[in-house]
């Protein structure tokens, strides 16, 4: 089949206002090359938190649609710009460090140095071979289009995208709760891991699957490391237009956030956006397409203490994606409180956290499961009815459609729908 015609297949058989998502959309090769196409190479993907290239002359190089590029904070102007990582002169890849600080880049292979606001600036011997008539200004790294919201840096090699602020619409609203509530500074480099399994499973179960924390994650309450009301269904469901996405848990007993900066939380939200924040036991969603946040709370000495993190789940092939993660922690906190939250982190959400090793064992088993070649496991159609019969609740403070359960499937039918009119623009 060819790209349209795989196109057309999805037309007809992704349904999700009846709640049917065929399985090849997680396990088919087509699939993974139409997405690299028709939606990564079009949509903001997020790169990087400005607080991981404070000062000028930092860099880090990230993915953005499976193209390498330099992410660097200018070393005179402090202005932070993104470049594709690839020497001007014969294609090299110019920059190997995943981090550092440099105020220009040599390219390993023959020498040529550009100044990291993407200048050529130097040329091995350029006036005796090149008789000083290389064009040095026409052939400058070429930029790649970044903006950020709260110190998140996205990029995108789309030419005339949705500006940033409207991408997100609505979901700001959300999204300042989990990493706008004060200022939020990454610890140390992201996490990275690879698993087989397929992209889609971690920002659909983000945004939409609360109801598998009670099985999944059952061992961990059974063991006492956490309290099974964990897994309550009680809280809201709430997504806004573009396919973003988050669950909201409710109510909290305990205030699970630094106490020394509640007045700077009342600066940075509204009155009702700051109750929400003190009611709330957890929020786990999804930004359209792969970047998931959470805020989960854990009992560390006694007392319920708040992690925040994102993930990328960052598709590699149909079947295989890496997972890299950022931990954030309030900057203005104490060092106590921070330890803490980390702490709270790594055993809770990290690679090696428990509730992390559950999920990708799900994951990795359901990509099996769609792949290959065998009709059945191909045309096999997934089950999305759930809360199909509900009705969206009307006095919620904050935007978009809101549910008032955690356990209902409209994230996902509305990420589906996203997806699908996405890729077959
Ligand atoms: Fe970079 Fe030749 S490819 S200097
Ligand atoms: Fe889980």
């Amino acid at each position: 089949m060819t790209h349209e015609e795989v196109i057309q297949h999805l037309e007809k058989t992704v349904r999700p206002e009846e709640g049917v998502i065929p399985s090849y959309v997680m396990g088919d090769p087509k699939i993974h090359d139409i997405e690299h196409k028709k939606l990564f190479t079009k949509t903001w993907l997020f790169l990087a938190h400005e607080s991981e290239i404070p000062e000028n002359g930092d860099f880090v190089t990230r993915d953005l649609a499976s193209y390498s590029i330099i992410l660097t904070k200018g070393n005179k102007d402090g202005i932070i710009r993104g470049f594709y990582n690839m020497c001007t002169h014969r294609g090299m890849k110019l920059c190997r460090a995943d981090k550092g600080n440099k105020g220009q880049f040599t390219c390993p292979y023959h020498g040529f140095t550009f100044q990291n606001n993407g200048d050529l600036v130097g040329v091995p011997l350029q006036k005796d071979i090149y008789d000083g008539k290389l064009d040095f200004a026409g052939m400058g790294l070429h930029s790649v289009r970044i903006d950020s919201y709260r110190g998140m840096i996205f990029g995108t090699w789309n030419e005339d995208p949705e500006p940033l602020t409207e991408f997100l619409g609505d979901f700001k609203w959300y999204l300042d709760l989990a990493l706008g509530r004060t200022e939020m500074e990454v610890v140390g480099p992201p996490q990275k891991y690879v698993i087989n399994a397929h992209w889609k499973i971690g920002a659909d179960n983000f945004i939409s699957d609360s109801y598998h924390t009670m099985v999944t994650h059952g061992s961990i309450a059974r063991l006492g490391m956490v309290p099974s009301s964990k897994y309550s269904k009680k809280g809201y469901q709430v997504h806004t237009r573009n396919g973003h996405g988050f669950n909201l848990g409710v109510p909290n007993p305990d205030f699970a956030f630094p106490e020394e900066l509640i007045p700077e939380y009342k600066r940075n939200l509204n009155e009702e956006q700051f109750d929400l924040l003190s009611n709330i036991k957890n929020m786990i969603g999804t930004i359209f397409p792969n970047l998931s946040i959470l805020v989960s709370h854990t009992e560390i000495k006694g007392k319920l203490i708040s992690n925040t993190s994102v993930r990328l789940w960052r598709p590699i092939s149909v079947d295989k994606m890496e997972v890299i993660t950022w931990f954030f922690v309030e900057k203005n906190a104490s060092d106590d409180w921070k330890e803490r939250s980390r702490e709270s982190f790594i055993l809770t959400f990290s690679p090696s956290g428990i509730f992390e090793q559950d999920d990708t064992e799900v994951f990795t088993d359901i990509t099996e499961m769609a792949s290959g070649y065998i009709p059945y496991a191909k045309n096999f159609n997934y089950n999305y009815t759930m809360g199909m019969h509900r009705e969206p609740v009307q006095d919620f403070p904050g935007p978009g459609v809101v549910y008032d359960d955690k356990f209902t499937e409209a994230n996902a039918r509305a990420f589906y729908r996203h997806w699908l009119d996405f890729i077959r623009k």
